[in-house]
C-alpha cells in the first residue's frame, strides 16, 4: 500500500471559483483521489482557502470591507461550488487562522536562523497620492521579460515569468492609476542561489515529471536563481516574527504553501489524532502530489521545496507537480475582469455538477490548452451520458426486470464471445487503471465511456428481445454479462462520476463502489434490481441558447465598468470634422440643482466676456458648490437644446468610466474663453 498527501492550489478568497479553475487544479485531483481510495491506498486529500495577498487587501478596500470579511465570505462560497461539484476534502482550511500564522513565523525564524534569510535595503515602488508601497498586484505595467501589457508586480501572466516591480516598464498604481516613484524599504529575502545544487539533484530524480512543469524549471535554475524577497509592505497577512517590522508582512506565497501542512494538521486535530499528520509530512515513503495551474509551477517547484529543505526537520518534498494547462471558453481566454466566465455557482443553479465533472474530464485541459463550448457541453451530455451510458443501464435493468421477476438472473454458461466480451472489459479496465494512476482523466474517461459503447454493442448483437423469444434460458447470458459490464462502469468511473456510479450500484443493489479489484471477480448470483430510473436527461437547445446568452449578456454588462479598450474606439474622422468643435475654457460662475431632476445640475458659465448656461448631468458626482469658480472644459457651439424646461447652451467634458466622472480642468489656470484643440 502506497501513502499518498494530495494537494490543490489553494484557491483565493477574493472571488467566486470558475469553471477553469476547476477544470485545472480540483476535479483532476478529486478523480486521482477517489482512484486512490478505490484502489485501498492511504490518501490525504488536502486544501483550504489562500486568504493573503495583495488582491484580497484591494478588493477589501474598493469594497469597504474588512479583508476578513472578504475572506470569510468567499471561503464559504468557494466550498460551496466545491461541494456542488462534489469535489471532497479530506479538510478544508483557510491561512488567516491563527494556527496557519504561528506555523508560518516557525518556518520564517527557521530558515532565518539556519542562514537562508537575509536582511536587505531595496527599492520599491511607492505610489505618493496614496502613501503606501505597491507590492505585487497593487502595480501593473509593461513585462520587461515579453514586452506584454499588464504585467503585474509579482508575475506576468503572458509568459509565467517572476517580476521585480521596479523593473516593470511603465508601472501604474493599481488604486490610482498614477505613476509610483522608486522608494527605500527594508525586506527579508530567501537566499534562493544556496538552494540551486539540492534542488537541481532533487529535479534530476524527477524524469517523469510532466514535460511543461520540468523544462520550465530547469531553464529557470539554469537561468540562475536570484534571491526573492518574501515580506511585503502591507498590513494584511503573517506578521513577521521579527521586532520593528510594523507595517509589513510576509509575502502571500511565502506562507500559503505552508497551508498544505497547516491544513493537515487541522485535519489530523478534527480526526482525533493530532500526531496523524506527521505520519504522512515525516515519512519520506509518502508521495506528496500538489495538482496546480500553470501559473503556479515556479512557486511550487523552486520556491516551495527551499522553504522546505530550509528546515531541520526534514519535511517530504513534493513526489510530483501535474501542472494543468488551461481552459478557455467559447473559444476565448476566460477573464474574470470581463465577466468572461461561468461560475461554478452559476452552473449549478441550471445543470447537475457532475455533467461539468464529466465533460471536464472528458476535456481537460492536460498537456494543451482545452475549449469549453455549451454545444460542447450538451453533445457531451446527450450523445454520451445520456445516449451511451445511461442508454445502457436502463436497457439493461429495464429488460432484466420486466422479464426476469426484477433480478438480472445468474448463468454461468458462457459462450465464447461473451468470455471474450468480458476479457476485453477487464482489459480496459486495466487500461483505465495506469491512465488514473498517471494523471490522464482526459484518456481515463473515454476508455470508461468505450466500456459502455461494449456494452451496447454487445446487447445490440445478442438481440434478447428477440432471443426471449425462444429461449428464455439461453438470454440469461446476455443479461448476466451486461450485468457484470455495468458493475464494471460502476468502479471504473466512480473517480469521474460519483454519483452516476452510485445510483447504477444502487439500482442494481449494491453498495457503493469500494473496491477496485471487484472488477476481476465475476457476479455470482442473481442480482436484485431496485427502482429503474433515468440517470440522465437530455439537455434541450433551447437551454443551450439560453446559456450562451446569458453568458454574453453579462460579459456585455461588464463592460459597462470595464476599462474602455483602444480597440473599442469610433471611426476615424477628418480634421476639419474636429475643428467644427468650439471647445473653450469657462468659468464657472453660479451652479444649482433643478428641482425636477437628479441628474442635471444648471450653471452659468463665463467665456470671456459672455455669460452662457448650460445644463450637464453630473448631480451624482458633483455638488453645486464644488464647481463654482472653477475653469472647465465645454463645447460652447452645440445646438442649444431644451431640458427640463431650461435652456442648455453647450456641453461641459467629462472623462467617465463605470460609475466614476470627473469634470475636465486644465492643469494650470488660464484665461477663459481660450480656445482648445
Ligand atoms: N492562491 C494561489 C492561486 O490561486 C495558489 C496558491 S497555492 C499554494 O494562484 F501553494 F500557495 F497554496
Ligand atoms: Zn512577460
Amino acid at each position: 500500500m502506497d501513502k499518498y498527501l494530495v494537494t490543490s492550489a489553494l484557491p483565493y478568497a477574493n472571488g467566486k471559483l470558475h469553471i477553469g479553475h476547476v477544470a485545472g487544479a480540483y476535479i483532476p485531483a478529486d478523480i486521482f483521489v477517489r482512484y486512490l481510495k478505490l484502489k485501498g491506498e492511504d490518501v490525504v486529500y488536502i486544501c483550504g482557502t489562500d486568504e493573503h495577498g495583495a488582491p484580497i487587501s484591494i478588493r477589501a478596500e474598493a469594497e469597504g470591507k474588512t479583508p476578513q470579511e472578504i475572506v470569510d465570505y468567499y471561503h464559504q462560497s468557494i466550498k460551496k461550488s466545491f461541494d456542488g461539484i462534489s469535489v471532497e476534502f479530506d479538510n478544508f482550511s483557510g491561512t488567516a487562522r491563527p494556527k496557519h500564522h504561528e506555523l508560518s513565523q516557525q518556518f520564517f525564524l527557521e530558515l532565518l536562523n539556519n542562514g537562508f534569510i537575509n536582511e536587505h535595503i531595496t527599492q520599491q515602488l511607492y505610489c505618493e497620492h496614496d502613501k503606501r508601497f505597491l507590492p505585487d498586484r497593487y502595480v501593473e505595467g509593461q513585462c520587461y521579460h515579453c514586452g506584454a501589457e499588464g504585467a503585474r508586480g509579482d508575475q506576468c501572466d503572458a509568459c509565467g515569468k517572476l517580476i521585480d516591480a521596479t523593473l516593470l516598464v511603465k508601472p501604474q498604481c493599481k488604486i490610482c492609476g498614477n505613476t509610483p516613484i522608486v522608494k527605500e524599504t527594508k525586506h527579508w529575502f530567501l537566499n534562493l542561489p544556496k538552494f540551486a545544487d539540492p534542488l537541481k539533484a532533487w529535479l534530476d530524480t524527477k524524469e517523469s515529471w510532466k514535460d511543461n512543469v520540468l523544462k520550465f524549471i530547469l531553464s529557470w535554475i539554469e537561468d540562475g536563481l536570484i534571491e526573492r524577497s518574501i515580506t511585503r509592505d502591507i498590513n494584511w497577512g503573517v506578521k513577521i516574527p521579527v521586532a520593528d517590522t510594523e507595517g509589513k508582512v510576509l509575502y502571500v506565497w511565502f506562507d500559503a504553501p505552508i497551508g498544505y501542512i497547516s491544513s493537515s494538521i487541522e485535519w489530523a486535530e478534527r480526526i482525533g489524532q493530532p500526531d496523524r499528520w506527521k505520519d504522512y509530512w515525516y515519512d519520506e515513503k509518502t508521495k506528496l502530489v500538489h495538482f496546480i495551474g500553470k501559473d503556479n509551477i515556479p512557486f511550487h517547484a523552486i520556491i516551495w521545496p527551499s522553504i522546505l529543505m530550509g528546515q531541520k526537520q526534514k519535511y517530504i518534498l513534493p513526489h510530483d507537480i501535474p501542472a494543468n494547462e488551461y481552459l478557455t471558453l467559447e473559444g476565448d481566454k476566460i477573464s474574470t475582469s470581463r465577466n468572461w466566465a461561468i461560475w461554478v455557482e452559476d452552473f449549478l443553479r441550471y445543470f447537475d455538477g457532475e455533467l461539468l465533472r464529466y465533460t471536464l474530464s472528458a476535456n481537460a485541459p492536460e498537456t494543451k490548452d482545452a475549449d469549453f463550448s455549451w454545444k460542447d457541453f450538451q453533445t457531451r451530455v446527450n450523445s454520451e451520458l445520456a445516449n451511451i451510458l445511461g442508454n445502457l443501464v436502463n436497457r439493461v435493468l429495464s429488460f432484466s426486470q420486466k422479464n426476469y421477476d426484477g433480478v438480472i438472473p445468474f448463468t454461468s454458461d458462457l459462450s465464447d464471445y461473451s468470455k471474450q466480451t468480458i476479457q476485453e472489459v477487464r482489459e480496459i479496465a486495466k487500461e483505465i487503471d495506469t491512465e488514473y494512476r498517471e494523471y490522464k482523466v482526459r484518456k481515463a474517461s473515454k476508455l470508461c465511456m468505450d466500456i459502455a459503447r461494449i456494452g451496447n454493442k454487445y446487447f445490440d448483437e445478442m438481440k434478447p428481445w428477440a432471443c426471449i423469444k425462444e429461449d428464455k434460458e439461453k438470454t440469461k447470458e446476455t443479461l448476466f454479462v451486461c450485468g457484470e459490464i455495468l458493475k464494471v462502469i460502476s468502479i471504473v468511473f466512480a473517480p469521474i462520476i460519483p454519483q452516476g456510479s452510485a445510483k447504477i450500484r444502487e439500482m442494481m443493489s449494491f453498495a457503493p463502489a469500494q473496491n477496485w479489484d471487484d472488477i476481476f471477480t465475476l457476479n455470482d448470483s442473481a442480482i436484485k434490481i431496485n427502482e429503474v430510473t433515468t440517470m440522465y436527461r437530455k439537455i434541450e437547445d433551447a437551454e443551450i441558447e439560453a446559456q450562451i446568452n446569458l453568458l454574453k449578456e453579462q460579459a456585455k454588462a461588464n463592460k459597462a465598468d470595464a476599462v474602455p479598450q483602444y480597440e473599442d474606439k469610433l471611426e476615424d474622422i477628418d480634421f476639419d470634422d474636429f475643428m467644427k468643435l468650439d471647445l473653450r475654457i469657462v468659468k464657472v460662475l453660479h451652479a444649482e440643482k433643478i428641482k425636477k431632476s437628479d441628474k442635471l445640475l444648471k450653471l452659468k458659465v463665463q467665456c470671456g466676456n459672455n455669460e452662457i448656461q448650460v445644463l450637464s448631468g453630473i448631480a451624482k458626482y458633483y455638488e453645486p458648490e464644488q464647481l463654482i469658480g472653477k475653469d472647465i472644459v465645454m463645447l460652447i457651439n452645440l445646438k442649444p437644446r431644451k431640458m427640463m424646461g431650461e435652456i442648455s447652451e453647450g456641453m461641459i467634458l467629462s472623462a467617465h468610466i463605470g460609475d466614476d466622472l470627473r469634470v475636465l480642468i486644465p492643469e494650470k489656470p488660464i484665461k477663459n474663453g481660450a480656445k482648445i484643440s
